[in-house]
């Protein structure tokens, strides 16, 4: 039997899986690692965390599963995307990394709006510069830490370090590529012009390469620390959103991915380049050539609720152990109790700001509507509704946009809750697909590396053979008025807010 690894890089930890070449999954591992936010704004994470990390899990799943080494024939990789990775000509960490959450960059990519001007920028990079990509934080290491930026020899993102570290070749994947803000998604190349006139120096960008070419094999010091073989192919991988995609089979056009991880995100295959003009949802290079997809991001999805845990479920989460159950089922029997609406509680999801609709750095979160009367359990599922009403502002615009939507795949935690799939189903009023191996973007990661290792001719043959639906959840006809009028009111709290969400994050950092 000839096995693959897919590891994804998350903003949570890094997930490992090991699958047959069958798709059966032999063993899983996970660690964690933490985020750091020691300003307003401001989000970030040590590159060698993930790498710790990453020893980890491949040395569980080599020693724990119980295979031959020897038969692991490729290894994929996914990853947060935009994050910053700069490195020195040793290839030392310079700082740690400014997240695809970090949204400091505001200034940054207005001077660049500015100066090239809205249409030209889309027209470039098929994209605004939004805080969360990766160009804007390199022109504030410069603005800022003008000594760090001295030192840029390359910049890579999350898994593309990772995938050097274990394999010492450099290189930047296509579909993260086109998330930096600098690269032609329409013609699948570096803006090198665009660039030349920021006065950023294309030396710092690596080759790009395809999501399912051979990348680089892995090193000896790799077996060393994990076991995993000297010379195991690694792909390219992908963006976590693309190979969430691909691991639910979101390759074609009309099939959409809703996907709740740490962020929310709706997805949709096109065959032609296309673009919002208003740059509200982004345009990036799928894994596939010549399939692109439009993607509208909710940067707190799963970060609200795990927000949530955190700061009001300290007990639930120290006794699931005890217990035997994650805290975010216990979490999700509780919001089952409430009802549809959560007895009149609207949650905004703007914990880190917002990017689409809103491209609003400044946003903040809101609990609107509590009374005497509301329960713990009515503020868990407005959080899960107000998440949804996120993705749905995207899928809105899809349809403005004519997209075809003929089917909706969740994946993430809001495919593992009963009540967050139903919740899908009610908003978008469209029934909802879920997967029986709902592993994450790891799964989409260890497709590419079945490619990449020669199991498969393609990434349609390795969906075909990997990807099975599971459950279709009908929406329900009689709550489609009330959540059309609560997400009205969910609308409306926004565009009424929006400047007293400025003067709240001033008045915080003047009395901090
Ligand atoms: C996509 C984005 C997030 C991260 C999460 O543009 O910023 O979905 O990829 O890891």
């Amino acid at each position: 039997m000839r096995y693959l690894i897919g590891l994804d890089i998350g903003t949570s930890g890094v997930k490992g899986l090991l699958v047959d070449e069958e798709g059966n999954l032999i063993y899983s591992s996970f660690k964690g690692y933490p985020l750091y936010t020691p300003y307003p704004l401001w989000s970030e994470q040590d590159p060698r965390d993930w790498w710790d990390a990453t020893i980890y899990v491949l040395s569980d799943i080599v020693r724990n599963s119980f295979i031959n080494a020897r038969d692991i024939k490729g290894i994929g990789l996914s990853g947060q995307m935009h994050s910053l990775v700069s490195l020195d000509k040793d290839y030392n960490i310079i700082r740690p990394a400014m997240l695809w959450c970090d949204q400091r960059t505001k200034k940054e990519c207005d001077y660049v709006m500015d100066k090239i001007g809205f249409e030209k920028v889309i027209d470039i990079i098929s994209n605004p510069v939004l805080p969360g990509f990766t160009l804007g934080k390199i022109l504030w290491i410069r603005e800022n830490e003008p000594k760090n930026y001295e030192r840029i020899y390359k910049i890579l993102l999350p898994k593309d370090y990772i995938r050097f570290k274990m394999t010492e070749s450099l290189n930047m994947e296509i579909t993260d590529a086109a998330g930096t803000a600098f690269f032609s998604v329409k013609e699948h190349k570096w803006a090198k012009e665009f660039l030349k006139t920021l006065d950023i120096p294309i030396d710092f960008l690596p080759p790009v390469c395809k999501s399912y070419e051979i990348c680089g094999k892995t090193v000896s010091s790799l077996e060393e620390l994990t076991g995993i073989k000297q010379g195991t192919p690694v792909v390219g991988g992908g963006a976590d959103n693309a190979c969430g995609a691909i691991g639910g089979g979101i390759i074609k056009e009309g099939r959409v991915l809703s996907s709740i991880g740490s962020s929310g995100v709706m997805l949709a295959p096109i065959t032609a380049h296309k673009v919002d003009p208003r740059g509200r949802l982004h345009t990036f290079n799928h894994s596939m050539d010549d399939i692109w997809y439009l993607m509208g991001v909710e940067l707190s999805a799963g970060m609200s609720l795990s927000w949530f845990r955190k700061e009001n479920a300290p007990i639930e989460t120290a006794l699931s152990g005890f217990l035997k159950r994650n805290p975010y089922d216990i979490l999700s029997d509780e919001a089952s109790i409430s009802s549809p609406g959560s007895n009149g509680v609207v949650f905004l999801p703007y914990l880190s700001g917002e990017r689409t609709p809103h491209k609003d750095p400044y946003a903040k979160g809101l609990f609107f509507g509590i009374s005497l009367l509301t329960k713990r359990g009515d503020l868990i599922r407005s959080i899960m509704e107000g998440v949804v009403f996120g993705l749905r502002d995207s899928l809105e615009i899809m349809k403005n946009l004519d997209v075809p939507i003929n089917e909706i795949r969740a994946i993430g935690g809001g495919a593992k809750s009963k009540v967050w799939k139903q919740i899908q189903a009610d908003i978008f009023q469209k029934e909802i697909k879920t997967m029986e191996k709902d592993e994450g973007p790891a799964y989409g990661a260890v497709i590419l590396a079945g490619v990449g290792a020669g199991i498969f001719a393609s990434i349609e043959e390795g969906v075909e053979k990997f990807v099975k639906i599971k459950e279709v959840i009908e929406p329900q006809d009689k709550y489609m008025a009330l959540y059309n009028d609560y997400y009205e009111i969910y609308k409306k709290l926004y565009d009424n807010l929006k400047g007293l969400f400025k003067d709240i994050g001033k008045l915080n950092e003047k009395y901090q």
